[in-house]
């Protein structure tokens, strides 16, 4: 089995090569990433050597390189992480997401049906529900909850996630998606709230928590994340939605307050800010199908993730403070620039 992973040197598509190429070992994965801003090619360190593994960089959106690359690897599966990811950037300039999200999805999906109608997986998000109100804590997103999205972010990847859908049903590619919720782990960047609260506390920074900390997410050991996609690919129904999360609504304020409590740091530290724009007020997932259906169900509750996640952020404190000075991003010039 040869996979092409996109994205891959981002936080979720990483987690994903380390746990195939782990649990796989007969497996091929391919790994293309552009390496904008949220790319680190020192993720990738531990299976840079591995025969099994090899690295590409380039663009998703580029057809002409999608291509040449398709017709030079007979890949069997190709499992779709590239995008720009956050929502904050997307209130700040939108297009680079609809190039990104929309665009590229496009032309890997082109890319399959001209190879052999290749199987497709596209990795979409809770957040194309839109939200839930907080004073209902009965509703949950289930596949068949109307898109009804709120970012720039949200709606390019809806835009996406409704042109896989349309290729399966105008073109007969064989895809499937997983829409899931917040994820949280190692190599998470820190722009992102988990790692930002972590690496803010340690520095004796402030936390800036938008408007009153209330937003509620729906929140998944990315390690679990990776194994709900491996099941699919393996044993999903060709044309289906997966939602992938796990009963674990945690408010952002309360998520802060436990970080500097595991970090012995005070309270004094919080500080509201300005809310976000559009701000989504609550995430929760109805895992339900992926559980009947595949067995598939989370092994790790939030409060031995943010314990494991605490945990690796200090115990590897070169890989977010590299990222943090910009040091990271000498990196691939360092590997491939005089190659
Ligand atoms: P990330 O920002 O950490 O990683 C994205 C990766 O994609 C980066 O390595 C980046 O360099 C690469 N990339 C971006 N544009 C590219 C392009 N045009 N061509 C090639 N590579 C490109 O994001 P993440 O948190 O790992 O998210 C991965 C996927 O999972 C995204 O599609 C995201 O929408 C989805 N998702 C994320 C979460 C979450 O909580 N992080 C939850 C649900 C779904
Ligand atoms: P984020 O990690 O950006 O994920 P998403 O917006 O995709 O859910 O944000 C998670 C929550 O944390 C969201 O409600 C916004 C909030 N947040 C803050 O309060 N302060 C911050 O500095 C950031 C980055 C996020």
């Amino acid at each position: 089995m040869k996979i092409l992973v996109t994205g891959g040197a981002g936080f979720i598509g990483s987690n994903f090569v380390f746990h195939m190429l782990d649990k796989y070992p007969n497996y091929e994965i391919v790994c293309l990433d552009n390496l904008t801003y949220a790319g680190n090619l020192s993720t990738l360190d531990s299976v840079m050597k591995n025969p099994n593994f090899q690295f590409v960089k380039g663009d998703i959106a580029d057809s002409t390189f999608i291509n040449e690359l398709f017709d030079n690897h007979k890949f069997d599966i190709v499992v779709n992480f590239a995008a720009e990811s956050h929502v904050d950037r997307s209130i700040e300039d939108p297009q680079i997401f609809l190039v990104a999200n929309i665009i590229g999805t496009g032309v890997l999906m082109d890319a399959c049906r001209n190879h052999g109608n290749i199987r497709y997986h596209q990795v979409s998000t809770d957040e194309v529900y839109g939200d839930l109100p907080l004073d209902r804590p009965d509703l949950l997103f289930t596949e068949n909850t109307p898109i009804h999205t709120s970012s720039p972010y949200s709606s390019s990847k809806a835009g996406a996630d409704l042109l896989v859908q349309s290729y399966h049903r105008t073109f007969g590619l064989p895809i499937t998606i997983s829409r899931c919720s917040n994820n949280y782990g190692p190599y998470h960047f820190p722009e992102k709230l988990i790692p930002l609260m972590i690496s803010k506390a340690l520095a004796g920074e402030k936390l800036p928590v938008y408007g009153d900390g209330l937003n509620i997410r729906d929140w998944l050991y990315v390690e679990d994340h990776c194994k709900a996609i491996d099941v699919i690919i393996h044993n999903g129904r060709i044309g289906e939605v997966y939602n992938v999360g796990g009963h674990n609504e945690m408010s952002n304020i309360d998520i802060v307050k436990i970080i500097l409590s595991k970090l012995g740091k005070s309270e004094d530290l919080i500080s509201y800010v300005t809310d976000r724009k559009g701000h989504d007020m609550r995430y929760a997932i109805d895992p339900t199908k992926i559980t009947t259906e595949l067995g598939w169900a989370p092994t790790t509750m939030f409060a031995d993730g943010i314990e494991k996640t605490i945990d690796w952020y200090l115990n590897n404190r070169t890989w977010w403070e590299n990222i943090i000075s910009g040091e990271y991003q000498n990196y691939y010039n360092e590997m491939y620039g005089k190659k």
